[in-house]
């Protein structure tokens, strides 16, 4: 199979795999963070391939929706790779990609490293800042039945992971335990530059949500 007709049956079974998702995580974020990748490619020497198939199966089957469990997203994203008969090398190097890409709090080791998963971990967290980003937190916060905000309860910004994935917290208590630290976390130039601008962008959210929450008019 060429490319791009592996790129077009990825699209087609990632489409299919995500058709009930909760709407953060859905065929929507996949596909922008996949204009994301390929954006932040064109700027950084690396395999375009990689990119895109580990931007497009990247959330495959999140472990958040999957009972925790880590194993299943890389297992079907491989079960798919060797039906199309991708070259080894590459399989792997999604693999890995889709094994090491999300943020595990601030202490963990990455056990992986490349300049395609660099690219892809961006991409995929320039979609968690911004317009975007805001819309994101709140929808898993509401498929969570979570408070928007509570002022009694601080963020705790020295969670294990497993503290980090139990949380219950109000969603607002996210953009301290994660989104507004992620400018700092990113790995590109490019990823940097875009970074930078969502993440004013939500403190200015952040000041007009607490002047309405005072009950300033
Ligand atoms: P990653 O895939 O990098 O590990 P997550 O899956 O934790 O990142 O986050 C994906 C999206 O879900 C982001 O937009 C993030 O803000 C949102 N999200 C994750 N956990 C929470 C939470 N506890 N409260 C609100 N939003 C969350
Ligand atoms: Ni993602």
């Amino acid at each position: 199979m060429n490319d791009a007709a592996l790129i077009h049956a990825t699209i087609t079974f990632v489409k299919q795999q995500l058709a009930d998702a909760e709407g953060g995580h859905d065929w929507f974020h996949i596909q922008r963070v996949y204009n994301n990748a390929l954006h932040i490619a064109e700027t950084e020497p690396c395999n375009f391939t990689v990119v895109k198939l580990g931007a497009l199966l990247h959330d495959i089957a999140d472990s958040k929706f999957h009972n925790g469990d880590e194993t299943v997203g890389p297992r079907m994203a491989r079960k798919f790779l060797e039906s199309n008969n991708v070259d080894k090398d590459i399989i792997e190097h999604v693999i890995a990609i889709i094994e090491n890409i999300s943020f595990k709090g601030g202490n963990t080791e990455r056990s992986f490293s490349s300049k395609e998963l660099e690219i892809v971990q961006d991409a995929d967290r320039l979609d968690a800042l911004g317009a975007i980003g805001i819309a994101r937190a709140f929808n898993y916060g509401g498929f969570k039945n979570r408070a928007l905000h509570d002022p009694n309860i601080a963020p705790n910004l020295n969670m294990s992971k497993e503290e980090y994935k139990k949380s219950t917290a109000p969603t607002l208590n996210h953009f301290y335990e994660k989104l507004l630290l992620l400018k700092n976390r990113m790995n590109t130039q490019t990823g940097k530059k875009i970074a930078e601008g969502r993440h004013i962008y939500m403190e200015g959210f952040l000041a007009q949500f607490y002047a309405e929450w005072d009950g300033e008019l």
